[in-house]
């Protein structure tokens, strides 16, 4: 036996016990005639005291314990002299009668506290030593927490968790596929997953009713704060439901979540609003709700005052900031310079100061009288001691660098609290997204998504005004998941994927399995699938998911431990019949 307990379970009703403890060395203090060493392990930390006058030649052995060395200690549990009421364990000690170095430990590249000395390229190339440290472990346990909870709730309501294969066909969900060349076909690839999305619909067509998925998903594609080349879905379908059927199931899961690992709960049903109005007053489907500064349309109040940028824009529009009238020159130019960066790419920012006094001051007081800025103001819904921001262009794009001014405000004022949390179902996406660069039609969720049968008539004419029976669940402004009530009939497969520019041919060979099965008894089906990394992140209070992933990618995707991506030796690649190209 290691250990007769864990270094986090010790109290003072132990007192009097022998007990054996096995973890690493936190840190060691050496006082003259008394050595104290931290021992840890998952559980916690359990103090080890070592007399000199009652065994020098143990204490002198305690002495030399270097940082991060695993060690046994035999010994009795006494009541400290001097307690921390910080520690769990604080008001005991371990008088050590045996000491064993079970493995020494070469000095850490970094300090493994709660605050590390570490920057996040050693810590990633020491994942395993970062995950010694408790912030790291208790993010991966609420990790462990949220899906354990998720099982338990969907368990409960009769969904069967059902594995799919990770070795598939290719199919366009929007992202790039990661591939596998396959050496008993030459020639031949699969691809990974973007998600389990077809075969969940097959398993509802073959009466599956109610299928989850905890399951890995894999896309080539750009990555971000909150995007990982692989990452986890809590991966739903069920089947014989309408929207408002999905809506109240998974709605009950995040209800579930929040309540028993957070402690949160939400009053009332989640606020819904479609993909127009997100668009329109926060240039955003996922938009953050836990502050206003709702957008305002000041196009027509902008207009015809002979200021040429906004005569000759397609959009003005604004938000009003809260007590930011005071604002200075600099704070201004800096937003101004913050707007203007290629990432956001405005060409400028116009201000309204609604001062504390009631007059206005701007930046375009010459075009605009003090009548025409106040209706401004009113339009933005500000009150005196605001400031109003206004960019212009194209409705779009204005839109969108509104939409990163408004939450980088919100993060400055201090608006985004990470321990509130502010769902919203977002409603009623657009079916297709126009593709300027191919000069097509995409899919806007996925091509399996069904068309509002109110807008149908418009498919052919108007294909860019079709909505799709699509939702997202946003949170804090994070997408955490989507999904959409399918289509499952084949003509109707048949025709979305023609509107999508495949050839009958192509769409047969890439898609005819499913809509074959279509012609089998298909039952009308829907679903979603929320990102587990960022739902539990949220749940954490945090934006980047990579810390509640054990082993996470860098961002040009690699996993520097392993050194992976790397290049296959000769032998391999002829065995996989690959020349490569240069
Ligand atoms: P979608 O593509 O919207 O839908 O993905 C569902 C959710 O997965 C998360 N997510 C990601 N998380 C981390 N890194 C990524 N690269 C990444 N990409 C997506 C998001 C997102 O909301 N098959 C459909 C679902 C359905 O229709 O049922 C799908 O995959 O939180």
């Amino acid at each position: 036996m290691y250990r007769s307990h864990t270094c986090g379970e010790l109290r003072m009703e132990h007192v009097g016990t022998t007990v054996t403890l096995a973890g690493w060395v936190q840190r060691s203090r050496d006082l003259g005639g008394m050595t104290f060493t931290d021992l840890r392990d998952r559980y916690g930390l359990t103090q080890l005291a070592f007399n000199m006058e009652v065994n020098a030649d143990l204490c002198e052995q305690a002495r030399k314990l270097g940082r991060e060395f695993v060690i046994q200690a035999i010994g009795i549990v006494i009541e400290r002299s001097s307690k921390n009421k910080n520690m769990p364990t604080g008001e005991i000690e371990i008088n050590v009668t045996e000491l064993k170095i079970l493995n020494a430990a070469k000095l850490p590249p970094f300090t493994i506290e709660d605050e590390t000395d570490g920057g996040d390229e050693i810590r990633m190339q020491y994942r395993y030593l970062d995950l010694r440290r408790n912030p790291v472990l208790q993010k991966l346990r609420l990790r462990n927490q949220v899906a354990l909870e998720t099982r338990k709730y969907l368990d409960s309501k009769e969904f069967l968790d059902v594995e799919t294969p990770v070795l598939i066909k290719s199919t366009p969900e929007g992202a790039r596929d990661f591939v596998v060349p396959s050496r008993m076909n030459e020639g031949q690839f699969y691809a990974l997953p973007q998600s389990p999305q077809t075969f969940k619909q097959l398993l509802m067509v073959s009466g599956f009713d109610r299928y989850y998925q905890i399951v890995k998903c894999f896309r080539d594609e750009d990555l971000r704060a909150d995007r990982q080349p692989e990452f986890t879905q809590i991966d739903c379908e069920m089947a014989f439901v309408e929207q408002n059927d999905i809506l109240e199931m998974f709605e009950g899961l995040i209800k579930h979540l929040f309540k028993t690992v957070r402690g949160v709960e939400f009053e009332g049903a989640f606020p819904r609003m479609t993909y127009a109005e997100a668009m329109e007053k926060y240039g955003s489907d996922k938009p953050d709700i836990r502050f206003g500064m709702e957008f305002a349309d000041m196009t027509d109040l902008a207009h015809g005052k002979n200021f040429v940028v906004f005569d000759s824009s397609e959009a003005v529009i604004g938000i009003s900031a809260p007590s930011c009238s005071e604002y200075t020159r600099k704070q201004l130019d800096e937003l101004t310079e913050w707007v203007k960066r290629p990432q956001i790419g405005a060409k400028g920012l116009v201000y309204i100061k609604y001062n504390t006094d009631g007059t206005f001051k701007s930046s375009v007081d010459k075009f605009y009288s003090e009548e025409d800025l106040k209706a401004m103001a009113t339009r933005a819904n500000a009150q005196p001691g605001d400031l109003i921001l206004l960019l212009c262009g194209d409705l779009e794009k204005t839109r969108k660098q509104l939409n990163e001014l408004r939450l980088n405000l919100g993060t400055t004022l201090g608006l985004r609290n990470p321990d509130v949390f502010k769902p919203l179902w977002v409603l009623d996406f657009p079916l297709l997204e126009w593709d300027e660069e191919n000069e097509r039609y995409h899919a806007m969720h996925h091509p399996f998504t069904s068309p509002k049968p109110e807008d149908f008539h418009l498919i052919n004419t108007e294909p860019g005004k079709v909505r799709a029976n699509a939702y997202d669940l946003a949170m804090n402004g994070v997408e955490l998941g989507g999904g959409s009530i399918r289509i499952h009939d084949r003509a109707l497969q048949s025709q979305m994927f023609d509107l999508l520019g495949f050839t009958k041919e192509e769409a047969q060979a890439q898609f005819g399995f499913l809509m074959n099965a279509f012609e089998y008894g298909a039952p009308p089906h829907g679903g979603l699938a929320f990102g587990l990394d960022r739902l539990v992140a949220t749940m954490g209070g945090s934006e980047s998911i990579r810390d509640y992933i054990a082993f996470p990618k860098n961002n040009s995707g690699r996993d520097t431990m392993i050194d992976a991506p790397s290049p296959l030796d000769e032998k391999q690649l002829k065995e996989l019949g690959i020349r490569l190209r240069g």
